[in-house]
Order: structure tokens, then sequence, then C-alpha cells
């Protein structure tokens, strides 16, 4: 492998994260008309519909951020990764334990618990991979002589986090905490806010590098308000997960702690971006039309998310909403509006850098379609959710059926917007897919000019 194509690597890791959205948006419709028909696809009911769901969905969050750091890394005043053979690794360790989570989720093979179903065994090599990620990651940006940018301490702060908080989700397996319900929850669902909050980080590192290379200036990343979001992301880390264990009894001083806490992080995001996109001429929104159209979309979605955010985490509130559609709203909100279209941006921004020719002719036909056809669908699917949540905690009466026949058009609404959110996700991810395969596939050098390997058509 010659050193173009290590560096490449981190691309096909963004492929493989395109391929598991692809599929996880599928099964996510699937399991969208299986809210309306229970007994709709016998063969694979909701019960393994949601675990496959949620898991490829995760996978393609993962598997887009890793592929940005490990191709940004070397492209960093050419800071050469300490070892292309780990990244390998990496992904192979990724694709087969991909491929075993699932296999083992159509057998209806469960053994872990909520987010984490599969068996507990297949957990060994996700911590292996994480080592391998992050030891080389510090080995990389260790060589690095001026101080970090905020990306890197995001980027280095996520990494530790993720290996942490997973270990932690996995503490079940000590009869001390799988013994006691209050204390298995408590830590459970502590875990889980917190991987949550490991993965923004790489995310949202993602965003900041992402938008200071289409503005040409790393300043904003080595800003104060910057480091505000880092440090204010990491207390959230610590600290905000518990928003998500009101439900259980707890110590009220740590509710209202995390309520405090939580929203202020999105609230600087959101600020950041905002003040980058003021900051931007034409000429560079041209230039990288598709990444600055789908940072826009996140930021819009961050104050959207933000609003919902602020209403469900009154701890008085949280209490009606929790477990109904409107955390289901939250959960996804996030995860397509901000995260998605953060990991898009970064998709997109990658294909201008390496085929500009080509990228800039997507800007005005596929894409387009795509991205409106998602963010439209994306809409009315939030907004069904928090209808369906509404109409479940309003409802007064005895009977179960009655309820869900009376949120029963929301529900529809929900499934049919979700068809308009694939296919829209599936039309950008399919021109990127198809755009980063010609980027791979060719051993030459790519003529700058033309925005092509050299000698391709
Ligand atoms: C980028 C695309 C998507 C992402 C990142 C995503 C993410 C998620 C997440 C994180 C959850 C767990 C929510 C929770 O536990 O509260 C979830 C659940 C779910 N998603 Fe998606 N989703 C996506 C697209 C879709 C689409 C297009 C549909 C189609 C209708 C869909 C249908 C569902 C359903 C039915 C559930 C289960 C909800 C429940 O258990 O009550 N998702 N999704």
């Amino acid at each position: 492998m010659n050193t173009q194509q290590q560096d490449l690597l981190g691309l096909r890791f963004m492929r493989l994260g395109m391929l598991a959205l692809s599929a996880g948006l599928l099964v996510g419709v699937i399991g969208g008309f299986q809210f309306l028909f229970p007994e709709f696809l016998r063969e694979l009911l909701f019960t393994k519909t949601r675990p496959l769901h949620v898991s490829l969905v995760v996978a393609w969050i993962f598997l887009a951020a890793i592929g940005g750091i490990y191709f940004y890394l070397p492209r960093q005043r050419k800071l050469k990764l300490a070892s292309y053979r780990a990244v390998s690794w990496h992904y192979w360790i990724f694709v087969v334990t991909g491929l075993a989570i699932i296999a083992s989720f159509l057998a209806g093979k469960f053994g872990g618990r909520e987010y984490l179903e599969y068996p507990v065994a297949l957990s060994i090599p996700i911590f292996l991979s994480w080592i391998i990620f992050g030891v080389n990651y510090f080995r990389t940006v260790r060589k690095e002589r001026e101080p970090w940018p905020v990306y890197y301490w995001m980027w280095g702060t996520g990494i530790v986090f993720f290996f942490i908080t997973y270990l932690e989700a996995y503490l079940w397996v000590i009869p001390y905490f799988r013994d006691n319900m209050v204390r298995e929850i408590m830590v459970q669902w502590k875990a889980y806010g917190a991987l949550t909050g490991s993965w923004n980080m790489l995310v949202y590192g993602t965003a900041l590098y992402v938008a200071t290379r289409i503005a040409g200036d790393d300043k904003p990343a080595r800003s104060k308000l910057a480091f505000s979001l880092f440090f204010l992301g990491l207390f959230n880390l610590m600290f905000g997960w518990a928003h998500h264990t009101y439900l259980v009894p707890s110590l009220p001083w740590i509710r209202t702690f995390a309520y405090a806490v939580s929203m202020t992080e999105l609230l600087i995001l959101g600020k950041i971006l905002w003040d980058w996109r003021a900051s931007l001429e034409s000429w560079q929104k041209n230039r990288y039309c598709s990444a600055y159209r789908f940072l826009y979309a996140a930021d819009i979605w961050i104050f959207i998310n933000l609003i919902l955010a602020l209403i469900i985490s009154v701890p008085a509130w949280n209490l009606y909403t929790h477990g109904t559609h409107i955390t289901v709203a939250h959960a996804m909100g996030s995860t397509i509006g901000i995260n998605t279209m953060i990991l898009l941006a970064s998709v997109y921004y990658v294909l201008r850098e390496e085929l500009p020719q080509k990228v800039r002719d997507g800007c005005a036909g596929q894409v387009t379609l795509g991205f409106w056809l998602a963010n439209i669908s994306l809409g009315v699917f939030f907004l069904a959710l928090i209808a369906a949540g509404v109409g479940k905690f309003m409802y007064d009466g005895p009977s179960f059926q009655e309820m869900m026949a009376s949120i029963r058009p929301f529900l529809l609404l929900f499934a049919v917007s979700g068809i308009g959110l694939m296919v829209g996700l599936w039309i950008v991810l399919w021109h990127a897919y198809r755009l980063m395969g010609t980027i791979l596939a060719a051993d030459r050098p790519v003529d700058v000019k033309l925005g092509l390997p050299v000698g391709a058509d």
C-alpha cells in the first residue's frame, strides 16, 4: 500500500458508515410501520428491528467520525499517522464484529442491556478496537509541535471517555450492580448519557474542524468560545447524564445540576456555527456548497432540538414525557438533525477536497434534492413524534388500545415521513458513496485541475 492509499484509509470507514446508515434507514422504516401493524414482517419483528436500527445508525455515527479523524490527521501539517497497520486492524475488527452483531440480532440471540443488546462476548473486540484507535491517535497527535486546536482535545476526550463509559455500561455483569435494580439502572443510564456525550465530542470536534477548513482560518478552533464549548462538553459528559435518570430515586441536587449544565453545550455549538456562517464570504460558501449546506442545517436543528430538550428536561415534565415518543423525537432529532448533518458535511468536505470538479457539479443536482427531501421529511417526522407523545400522556382513559388508536394518525405520518427521510438520505449517500469509490479505486494520484484520478475520463 503506497502512502497515498494509506492516507485514504479513513474513507473506507466513511463508506462503511454510509452502508450502515443506508441499511439502518430501511430497518427504521420497517420499525416505523410496525408501530402501526405489529405483525408487519413477522420474520423481523420490532424486538429485532429496533436494536438492529439503533446499532446500524450508531455505527454510522462512529464510522463517519472515526473515518474523518483518520483522514484529517495526516493532512494536518503532514502529521503522519503513527501506525497505518493499526488503522487496517481497526477497520477489520469493526467489519467482523459488526457482521457478528447483525447476525446475532437476526438469529434472535440477545445478551446485553438496552442499546447494547448483542451477546456480551462481542463487546470484547469493541474494547480492543478502541484501545488500538486510542493508542494510535495519541501517538500521532503527540508529534504536534504547536498548541493543540480544540478539535484535537475533543477527539482525544471522546476516545478516552467512550472507553471508560463503555466499560461502565458493562458493570452489570458484576453481581454487586446487577443484584440491586436501582443501582443497576442508575449506573446503566449514567453510562448511556456519558456514552452519547463521548460520541458528541467526536462529532462536534469534526464540525469545528470542517468549519475552520471551509473558512480557511484555524483561529476559531483556538478561540476562548471553542474551548468553553470543550470544557462545557466535558463537564456535561461527566455530569449531564443525570437528566437520563429522573425516574430513579437519586439526590435532588444531582438532577437540578444536570438540568442546568446539559443545555449550555448545544447553545455554544449553535453560537459558534452561527458566527462562523456570518464570517464566510460567498465564494467560500459556493466552493464548499454541499458541506456548507449540511452544517447550516445542523445549526438550525441544534436550535430546534435545544427548545425540545429544554422543555423535556424540566424535572416535573420529564416524569410525563419520559418513555413516550417525545423522548424518541429528542433522540432521533439530535442524532439525525445534528450528528448526521455534521457528518454529511464532513463527507462532502472530503469529496470537495479530493474531487473538486465533481462535487461542485453535485451542488445543484441530486444532492440538493436529497438534502431538501431529507430535511423537510425530518421536520414532519419530528413533529409527528412529538404529537404522538403528547397524545399519549394527555390520554387519561383506561384502555391502551384506545390510546394507541387516538395517536394512530400521528404514527402514520411518522412512518410515511420516515420513507421521505430515508429516500432523501439515500440519494445523498449514494452520490457520496460512488464518488468516494472513485477516489479509493484510483491507484494514481488525483489530478487537482480535473478533480479526477490521473488518466481517468
Ligand atoms: C439518520 C437516520 C436515523 C437515526 C440517526 C436514527 C436514530 C435512532 C435512535 C438513536 C433511536 C433510539 C431512540 C430511543 O431509544 O429513544 C431510534 C429509534 C427508532 N427509529 Fe430511528 N433513526 C434514524 C432514522 C429513522 C427512520 C427514517 C425511521 C423510519 C420511520 C426510524 C424509525 C425508528 C423507530 C421506529 C425507532 C424505535 C422507537 C421506539 O422504540 O419507540 N428512524 N432511531
